[in-house]
């Protein structure tokens, strides 16, 4: 994700970049670095860790300037590193850039550039980008704004950059695409920011800039322009928001803000990866084990909690499209019940963190018993990213509500363009069905959206509802299933209302007997094989008096006929519906919690990264 500041005027830059840093830590702490603009120098501060191990590291220096830039970066390229850092110096030492996002086609401009002498001195694509303008611009013998346009015009992927350079006092030059860029007007001074928290102090005059954006910024004026050096005039709008509320980017929680995030999210987990044009599937990490997979006596999935739904989906997916024989552990019982592991077996960790201890201890022995290791994780450079003999990121950005939802989607994203590789490799999959669910895949994220406008109100009304429920049952069948445990455990987490997931033909052997008039039951009922039968287990719920509220496909008029509540999602295939179906059960629990009236993103109890075993 990372978060990007800049400031000109007539203040000192230093302490207002610093400040506003922080404000956007949320948006990572890998390593936080500045570059001040002082005549016709640049000087630059980085340092590994979060924006206060800059701060001790930058100690008495001088951090004299009015113009500055600075980045707290969330590492995608290259671990969490003080060369990794941003910003990055260009060769001749005159440019120093920060960069929010990522350069897909960073491979192929690197490989240019290192044909002509370049040398690069940190692992990232931003630093890429950097000397590709470097060099147009000394090869065209063109301005700096001009050097950027044409090479933003041959960039895949998504940025804002900030650029300052030696020989042009006072001058941010800024640009956009995919990534947020705001930038505030004051007296005589302008202020940038990912998001308008770092300037909020100063002004409520902001300019939101669109995708194929450049900004000049000076202390005087903003000057915007398209990437065909069209002028554009800028449309100040008026901040209507307080400091508190928008370092959530404007919402109550970071859980409602990372729910409504997803769409972008499960994008970002997409692209580069799933290329619908040539028909195939880029994981290059799934590339570096290829003969230990296509081999594979078995897939152990490993992991915890809300990682381990998203391996149970993994289960399902993985032996109906690749034919590989897959098992689901919870780490912390693989690790000590002495299970049988050889060298014909992959195992695929999951996490969100990277840190879980569970998992990581459960990997340490799996690896020294020779199984092939394949990490799932978001948090770069992590533990079980290091552990792992290849592995694939997730790319949700930072989770910092401690319930997961984000992280969840993003993980079954990769697992489903892991399964459809793998089946593709091992020819288990008709290139017709490999077509159809990679189009599917694709419009994921455009569902998800659909979901998050069209029915937030009626959650809610269900989540005011049921919210004084003392249990509360889920069920779901094949697919499904999965998205009964993760709904009923959103549920514990967020609102302390006891709840269970089960399969929903398993509750006649037990669960049947908890049913009465004040037990409400959650189905994940869309449409699919079992539908029918599904449709069944909601009679034996409503013949018992049982409150059905049920998730079922737009258009599904028998279930409307027998449930309570409903909430509705786009038709999906089967296969894929996990990642869309448990966007409104994140939402009923979100809203649950609201109307107890409790700490939804530091429930009770809880922590984002457990370490401990
Ligand atoms: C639930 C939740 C936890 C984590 C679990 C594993 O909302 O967040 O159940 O999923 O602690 O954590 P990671 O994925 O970091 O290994």
């Amino acid at each position: 994700m990372c978060g990007i500041v800049g400031y000109t005027g007539k203040r000192q830059a230093y302490p207002i970049v610093i400040d506003g840093l922080k404000k956007l830590e949320y948006r990572g702490y890998d390593s936080a670095g500045v570059a001040l603009q002082t005549g016709d120098a640049v000087k630059v501060y980085k340092k590994e860790g979060k924006v206060a191990a800059l701060e001790e590291f930058v100690g008495e220096q001088s951090t004299e300037g009015t113009t500055g830039i600075g980045h707290t970066r969330w590492a995608t390229h290259g671990e969490p590193s003080d060369r990794n850092a941003h910003p990055h110096v260009s060769k001749s030492g005159n440019l120093a850039m920060i960069h929010n996002g990522i350069i897909e086609n960073y491979a192929s401009l690197k490989n240019e550039l290192i044909k002509d002498g370049y040398e690069f001195h940190s692992d990232t694509d931003s630093e890429v980008l950097l000397n590709f303008i470097e060099d147009i611009q000394l090869n065209n013998n063109c301005s700096l704004e001009e050097a950027i346009r044409i090479a933003l015009k041959r960039v895949t992927g998504a940025y804002v950059i900030l650029i300052v350079s030696a020989g042009q006092p006072d001058t941010i030059i800024a640009a956009r695409k995919g990534s947020p860029l705001v930038i505030g007007i004051g007296n005589n001074e302008h202020f940038l920011g990912s998001d308008a928290s770092p300037m909020l102090a100063y002004t409520k005059e902001v300019v939101y800039i669109n995708d194929y954006e450049l900004a000049i910024v000076r202390p005087d004026e903003l000057i915007l322009k398209n990437l065909g050096n069209e002028t554009i005039t800028p449309f100040v709008q008026k901040l209507d928001m307080e400091l508190a509320a928008i370092e959530k980017g404007g919402y109550d929680h970071f859980m409602l803000k990372e729910i409504f995030e997803q769409p972008t999210t499960i994008a970002d987990s997409l692209r580069g990866r799933l290329v619908l044009n040539e028909s195939k599937i880029i994981l290059s990490g799934i590339d570096i084990i290829q003969e230990k997979l296509l081999n594979a006596r078995r897939i152990i999935i490993v992991a915890c909690g809300t990682s381990w739904h998203a391996g149970l989906v993994a289960e399902y997916v993985i032996e109906e499209l690749c034919r590989i024989n897959v098992e689901v552990e919870y780490a912390s019982e693989f690790r000590y019940r002495n299970p049988i592991i050889t060298d014909e077996d992959v195992i695929i960790a999951i996490s969100q963190s990277g840190e879980t201890a569970d998992t990581l201890v459960a990997l340490e022995r799996a690896k020294e018993q020779g199984a092939t290791i394949f990490g799932i994780v978001n948090v770069v450079g992590s533990s079980i990213a290091r552990i792992s003999h290849a592995g694939c990121y997730t790319h949700a950005g930072p989770e910092i509500g401690v319930a997961s939802t984000k992280a969840y989607t993003a993980q079954l994203a990769v697992l489903m363009l892991l399964a459809l590789k793998v089946a593709k490799m091992k020819g288990t999959i008709s290139e017709e069905r490999f077509v159809e669910l990679s189009q599917e895949l694709n419009s994921v994220p455009e569902k998800v959206e659909w979901v998050l406008k069209n029915e937030v109100d009626n959650i809610k009304a269900i989540a005011y509802k049921y919210k004084d429920a003392h249990d509360v049952l889920y069920l779901g069948r094949g697919y499904n299933f999965p998205t009964a445990l993760e709904g009923a455990l959103k549920l514990k987490e967020i609102s302390y209302i006891h709840a269970e997931g089960y399969p929903a033909a398993e509750m006649k052997h037990g669960p049947i007997a908890l049913v009465d008039d004040t037990l409400p039951v959650v189905f994940v009922a869309t449409k699919d094989v079992y539908h029918e039968k599904v449709i069944s287990n909601m009679q034996e719920i409503k013949a018992r008096k049982g409150k059905v509220i049920a998730v079922v496909s737009e258009g599904d008029e028998i279930t409307h006929s027998i449930a309570d509540d409903i909430m509705t999602v786009p038709v999906l295939d089967e296969v894929l519906a996990p990642i869309l179906t448990v966007v409104p059960l994140q939402l009923l629990s979100y809203y649950i919690g609201v109307y107890r009236g409790l700490d939804v993103d530091k429930p009770r109890n809880l922590a984002k990264s457990v370490t401990v075993e």
